[in-house]
């Protein structure tokens, strides 16, 4: 997005008064003065308006790299929540699209978008969650049409959809799910006697935890990906 539209979408100047700031030097672009109105903005960009920092317009959307420990709630008193590790103005206002245990790490997206957050949790959505699973016991072939077929988990009325079990090693899967009841995997496994042992979300959609992001890191999430929910 250009600057310009950048600047009086984000504070509300038009764009008028924003090229009065740029010719005044009161902008900033990372760490160098800009008077280009046309200059291409992309989400890693940092801008500043006289000194502050300038949020990029319209809604939010984040993957974060979410580390053990951590929970996905908007507020504990045991533990740090992934909110925490978002280091943005109104971090608090966003939707943790789909949560993940404490022990559980990898790929969470958060989103400022309601209708957008619905339809990645929405079991009516069908957007696949690929986990990768750790077992203490090994997993038996029959497990994945058990997966297929659906399970009874303990407490509830139906059984689960379909989830594709992909067995990767003796202890170790990979499953896909299109839908987030509580506990889910872990409670899968248990329906089968065994027991999660370590688990990671890779992916949401096509929408793939990012390589370079160290644990309790976040960016923002590429056009091609918000449009692809
Ligand atoms: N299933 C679980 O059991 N835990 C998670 O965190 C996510 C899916």
């Amino acid at each position: 997005m250009r600057l310009d539209k950048y600047l009086a979408q984000s504070t509300g100047f038009s764009r008028k008064e924003v090229r009065r700031f740029m010719k005044a030097g009161e902008v900033i672009v990372n760490t160098q003065e800009v008077s280009d109105p046309a200059l291409q903005i992309a989400h890693s960009d940092e801008v500043y308006l006289s000194g502050y920092p300038v949020e990029p317009p319209g809604d939010k959307y984040l993957m974060l790299n979410k580390p053990l420990g951590c929970v996905c709630s908007n507020d504990d008193s045991t533990h740090p929540t992934v909110l925490s590790l978002i280091d943005l103005p109104r971090a608090d206002e966003l939707t943790i699209c789909g949560r993940l245990d404490v022990d559980t790490t990898g790929l969470v997206l958060l989103t400022s978008n309601g209708k957008w957050a619905h339809r990645v949790t929405s079991p009516r959505h069908k957007t696949g969650k690929l986990y990768q699973v750790v077992t203490a016991d090994p997993i038996p072939e029959s497990a994945i049409d058990k997966f297929s077929k659906g399970l009874m988990l303990i407490n509830e009325k139906t059984r689960t959809k379909p989830a594709q079990l992909t067995i990767t090693g003796q202890n170790k899967a990979d499953v896909v799910l299109t839908e987030g009841r509580y506990h889910q995997v872990k409670r899968m496994f248990a329906a089968i006697g065994n027991k999660v042992e370590a688990l990671h979300r890779v992916s949401i959609g096509s929408i793939s935890l990012d390589e370079e992001l160290e644990p309790g890191e976040f960016r923002y999430l590429t056009d091609e990906e918000i449009n692809s929910i």
